[in-house]
């Protein structure tokens, strides 16, 4: 039986569906029951809630393997090591930790790498996933913005990055997942190419069939914008630090984990583009 954790989630729900494809038994955990029932048949859903601990031990029941996904916010830590007590209290199993590269460099990959240390230090068997940022951040966060103004926003200036396909990373997590030999690893998981996204707009460009442009604002304004969206201060200030990594060419590195484990080349940008071109659409021409 295989645990996987955050299964609502971008990763998760990836992770459950392609999981499901190569017939693993899989419990998944949803902090609701309302959104349990909306999972795909064939897996065992049950509610879990990190900042609750008694909730933690029953999902544990039976448990060989476990996909770890916590949220991408400033408790991130104190949420897994939650967890991480109770898998501790519940005997030996594999955690396959979804972390996030870049370690010390920012403060995403910072409190996953405190997560890292703290199972490093657990004596649990363990697997890290490092990705680099998702391709699916342009649909999830800067779609709305290409949609209606034909642009996306950010300050990383010229700075490339090897973002990767979100299919790829639940890719190799099966793979890690269902197979033995990955204990005590750490993998880079990166796209195939570094891009700018003077880049990423001309390809994007090129599929939705008129001019997206990427427009590079100074941090202060940038922040700005992203509060007013509600996020807060912390999580605001993280993936403006996030920027200013990319911005330093710190997270251009291109590396093979993905297709050493998966067996394939991971999924090019255009593909990526082709495969979502539908959320790209001009907002104009939708409405008409
Ligand atoms: N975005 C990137 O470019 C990037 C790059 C590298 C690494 N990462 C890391 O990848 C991880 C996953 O990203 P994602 O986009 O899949 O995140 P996500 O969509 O926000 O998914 C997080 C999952 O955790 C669940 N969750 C939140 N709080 C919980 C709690 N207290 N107890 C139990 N479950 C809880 C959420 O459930 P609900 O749906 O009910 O909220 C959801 O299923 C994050 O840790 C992020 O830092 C992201």
């Amino acid at each position: 039986m295989i645990l996987i954790t955050g299964a609502s989630g971008n990763v998760g729900r990836e992770v459950v569906k392609q999981a499901l494809v190569v017939g693993l038994k899989i419990r998944a955990t949803f902090q609701s029951s309302d959104i349990a029932a909306k999972a795909p048949a064939g897996l065992e859903g049950v509610i879990m809630d990190y900042a609750k601990p008694e909730t933690i031990r029953p999902v544990l029941h039976g448990v060989e393997k476990i996909f770890l996904v916590g949220p991408p916010v400033r408790d991130l830590p104190a949420l897994e090591a939650n967890f991480i007590k109770e898998v501790r209290a519940a005997g030996r199993k594999h955690i396959v930790k979804l972390s996030a590269l870049g370690g010390r460099e920012s403060m995403f990959p910072s409190g996953h790498r405190d997560s890292e240390e703290n199972i490093e230090a657990s004596g649990l068997p363990y697997t890290f996933l490092r990705p680099n940022g998702f391709m699916q951040n342009l649909v999830n966060y800067n779609a709305g913005t290409i949609r209606s103004q034909n642009a996306f926003y950010g300050c990383q200036g010229n700075g490339a990055v090897s973002i990767i396909d979100i299919r790829d990373i639940a890719a190799a997590a099966v793979i890690v997942l269902a197979a033995t030999g990955h204990e005590g690893k750490s993998y880079a998981l990166t796209g195939g190419e570094s891009l700018t996204n003077e880049e990423i707009a001309e390809k994007i460009s090129r599929v939705a069939g008129r001019k997206i442009s990427y427009v590079d604002l100074p941090a202060a304004e940038l922040k700005k914008g992203i509060l007013s969206t509600g996020t807060s201060e912390w999580s605001a200030d993280a993936l403006i630090d996030l920027q200013r990594l990319y911005r330093e060419g710190k997270a251009s590195l291109v590396t093979d984990d993905v297709e050493r484990l998966t067996r394939h080349k991971p999924t090019a940008f255009d593909q990526f583009a082709r495969d979502y071109a539908f959320a790209f659409q001009d907002e104009a021409k939708v409405a008409c």
